[in-house]
């Protein structure tokens, strides 16, 4: 079941300040709007290329706590998100998600404090998150709390994992999406990227947004560049 399907961007949208100066909110902007797959889309690109800048936005207009958690969490540390979110409208499919998450690697942490204190620990486990590994954690998550017709946007799962532990991730968003789940996820994780049949949406740093294979991703064609002969890349850095 697809949930998101487009994303659309005012064309009034400002010009002034952070986020709006961004060269993918500028290519956004004159583009008019985003597709999203209706399972799953990956944004990548390198450090500083707005994705998890445009993520939050997507988590924001969807109805998502700007810091994460479910649609249900409401607590706030500290307000840096952008306003983007404001600027942007989601075109949905008819039907509404059952479930959902918003997950930043920053603030997963307060996450975890949030299910503590709303006392829901259950659902996830059966322990406190903060008794568990950061990777542990995420993995609890995904498994006890992500359900069937949900929808998940995430930035960053895999800075929670090992490389077993992506491939965990891999299988159960599989299951999910297979139950009717929809993911949006920012990435650097070439084994993440293996998803089967998502949509691999890069961001270059003058703001084009491209479709991309898996075998042309710069995560996974530089990684497997790199591994194929690390020292090649070492002696250019020394
Ligand atoms: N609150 C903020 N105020 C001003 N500039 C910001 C703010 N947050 C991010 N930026 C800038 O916006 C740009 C995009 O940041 P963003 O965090 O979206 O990048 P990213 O693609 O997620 O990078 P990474 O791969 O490192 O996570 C960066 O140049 C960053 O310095
Ligand atoms: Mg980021």
């Amino acid at each position: 079941m697809t949930f998101l399907r487009w994303v659309e961007f005012d064309a009034d949208l400002p010009t002034d300040g952070y986020p709006f100066t961004l060269p993918v909110v500028a290519a956004l902007r004159a583009a008019g709007r985003l597709r999203l797959d209706p399972r799953v889309t990956f944004l990548t690109g390198d450090n500083g290329t707005g994705k998890s800048t445009l993520i939050e936005a997507i988590a924001v207009a969807a109805g998502f706590n700007p810091e994460g958690g479910s649609v249900n969490f409401r607590f706030a540390t500290r307000s840096t998100e952008s306003p983007l979110g404001r600027y942007l409208r989601l075109v949905r499919s008819p039907g509404k998600p059952q479930t959902g998450y918003f997950l930043r690697a920053e603030s997963f942490y307060n996450v975890a404090s949030e299910i503590d204190r709303l006392g829901v620990g259950r659902g996830y486990g059966g322990r406190s998150l903060h008794e568990r590994s950061h990777g542990e954690s995420f993995l609890d998550l995904a498994t006890h709390r992500f359900g069937p017709h949900g929808l998940y946007v995430l930035d960053e799962p895999e800075a929670a994992l090992s490389v077993p532990g992506c491939l965990a991730l891999i299988a159960r968003i599989h299951d999910l999406v297979a139950a009717g789940s929809q993911f949006v996820i920012a990435t650097h994780s070439p084994v993440l990227l293996a998803v089967p049949g998502a949509l691999i949406l890069r961001l270059s740093d003058d703001g084009v947004i491209s479709e991309v294979d898996f075998d042309d991703a710069e995560p996974v064609a530089l990684t497997r560049s790199f591994l194929a002969d690390p020292q090649r890349f070492l002696r250019h850095l020394f």
